[in-house]
């Protein structure tokens, strides 16, 4: 028998470890044989998720770094997953995160500059359609933006359209049937494509507008269940999980095929159908299926084919996007 194939292992950083998405998604990737290194920076209690963490009986080491030691959390890693900044309390929308969100998502992005330039940066800080291009003006700045390399985590939508879909298509598996989900990641932009389901055409036309507002405004239950102690993390930590995974298992193990739904910028693939989407849209960042490869983006897919239910939301979805995304660039070039 040949013995198993070897995998490289590589140091993964989460900014934000101890807060609410942090901690459970420190655990989970705990469980990850591609991580040699997992290092868990905050502003408070890093060394206690830390020690905790790391006596798991898994590969990795763990450490915990604090705000005086960023730059060593940071150096030489392969990925940095960001969840670190507040969340929303009730009647908040995520743009209202961004007068705080952004000046945090801005140091951090400094930070791998500094210290782990080639990184792949994975967030999840929100308001996500303007912390990403935040992220990306920082690397261009440095004259180190590689498109291939920085996403916007818009996982969580994903996951909640498959589960929501599952529970009015009874025939559908919520674990096996991924939707894809393209735009943004927040309310009107978040476009679930359902007409590509099996099983969509059994689907009234009120089941469908009710499924698209449950999953654009599915953190909205979150946040009024929760009352004011923040929005979701348990559901966010399995989904940063997921697309952090399917990064390591192209990047490190170089599996090949695996596609997720993010929020990238569309000059991480020059292929003549990107770029004809993007100058049609006037877009620089859309959410839409991304192939991975060890590089990162692969390649991106065209749009599917959308209803005309779908193409109203998509109409709905790219002023506000592009607000957003000028919201975010702006943030660093005008300052
Ligand atoms: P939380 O408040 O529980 O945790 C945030 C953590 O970030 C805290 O431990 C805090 O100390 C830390 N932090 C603050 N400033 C920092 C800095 N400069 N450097 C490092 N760490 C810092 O919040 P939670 O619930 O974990 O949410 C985190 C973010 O994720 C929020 O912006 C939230 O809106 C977003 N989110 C994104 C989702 C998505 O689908 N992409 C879904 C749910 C939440």
């Amino acid at each position: 028998m040949s013995p198993a194939p070897e995998h490289n292992s590589v140091k993964v950083v989460v900014c934000g470890a101890a807060g609410g998405i942090g901690q459970p998604l420190s655990l989970l990737l705990k469980q990850s044989d591609l991580i040699s290194h997992l290092a868990l920076f905050d502003v408070v209690n890093a060394a206690g998720v830390a020690a905790d963490l790391s006596h798991i009986n898994t590969k990795s080491k763990v450490t915990g770094h604090g705000r005086e030691s960023m730059d060593e959390a940071l150096q030489g890693a392969h990925t940095v997953v960001i969840p670190a900044g507040v969340p929303r309390k009730p009647g908040m929308t995520r743009d209202d995160l961004f007068k705080i969100n952004a000046g945090i998502i801005r140091d951090l992005a400094e930070g791998v500059a500094k210290n782990c330039p080639d990184a792949f940066v994975l967030v999840i800080s929100n308001p996500v359609n303007s912390t990403v291009p935040i992220v990306a003006e920082v690397l261009k700045k440095h004259g180190i933006f590689n498109p291939k390399k920085v996403f916007g985590i818009s996982t969580l939508d994903v996951v909640r359209s498959s589960r929501f879909v599952s529970e009015v298509i009874p025939s559908v598996d919520p674990k096996s049937t991924r939707v894809t989900v393209v735009g943004g990641h927040s309310g009107v932009t978040i476009v679930p494509i359902l007409s590509q389901i099996p099983g969509h055409a059994s689907l009234t036309q009120e089941q469908i507008d009710a499924l698209t507002h449950r999953i654009q405004y599915g953190g909205d239950e979150v946040v009024k269940a929760k009352d004011g102690a923040g929005s979701a993390t348990l559901s966010m930590a399995f989904a940063g999980a997921r697309f952090t995974n399917v990064i390591l298992e192209a990047t490190v193990a170089g599996k090949a095929g695996l596609v997720e739904s993010t929020y990238v910028n569309l000059a991480a693939d020059s292929s003549a159908s990107t770029q004809a989407f993007r100058e049609k849209t006037q877009l620089d960042y859309f959410a839409l299926d991304v192939e991975f490869g060890r590089e990162g983006v692969s390649k991106i897919h065209a749009l599917p084919k959308v209803s005309a239910y779908e193409q109203t939301l998509l109409d709905a979805a790219i002023p506000e996007l592009k607000a957003n995304i000028e919201k975010g660039a702006s943030f660093i070039t005008a300052a």
